[in-house]
């Protein structure tokens, strides 16, 4: 038998000011996705803003429906409006936050699996990491370089490309 070790290794600060400039910005740019939120069943509002290359900004927000599993995280309708619009312009990062008046969010939201599945794509496509910048309200900031920070063990699967 033989035991593997895997350490992940993310930045933390403990306000938004902390960040660099263009970091910072990204982030309002996520707290500015948040308005357009569809949420009305989980009242829980998700922003999410990725800065492409160009300097081009593409925001996504978490749109829920009635029939709930047609709904979509506001991670994927970013990523899926770049997949769509700007293909050529590689992600450089992506900024998400999160807000309900449900409950106190005391640290960052992390993008749930199907999210993370789908920035990996992305991220193969381009062949460079897309940083994710996490947040919440008290200015409790994560920054990870990659997808592979969260999911070590990814699915991929080169044979499966034509
Ligand atoms: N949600 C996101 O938009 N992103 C995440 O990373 C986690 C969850 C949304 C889905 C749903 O609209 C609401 O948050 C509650 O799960």
């Amino acid at each position: 038998m033989i035991n593997h070790q895997i350490n992940i290794n993310f930045n933390a600060y403990a306000a938004l000011t902390e960040l660099s400039d263009a970091r910072h910005n990204l982030c309002l740019e996520a707290v500015k996705a948040m308005g357009n939120s569809h949420s009305p069943y989980s009242k829980f509002r998700v922003g999410a803003a990725l800065r492409l290359q160009s300097g081009r900004i593409v925001y996504g927000s978490n749109q829920e429906n009635v029939a709930y599993p047609s709904g979509l995280c506001a991670e994927r309708v970013a990523l899926f409006t770049w997949g769509a619009n700007y293909p050529n312009d590689p992600i450089e990062a992506m900024a998400v936050t999160a807000q309900t008046d449900e409950f106190e969010l005391l640290q960052p939201v992390a993008s749930c699996g199907s999210c993370l599945q789908v920035l990996a794509e992305y991220e193969k496509i381009q062949r460079k990491p897309i940083e994710v910048i996490l947040f919440c309200d008290n200015g409790t900031t994560w920054v990870m370089n990659g997808v592979e920070s969260f999911l070590p063990f990814l699915f991929f699967e080169n044979r499966l490309q034509s």
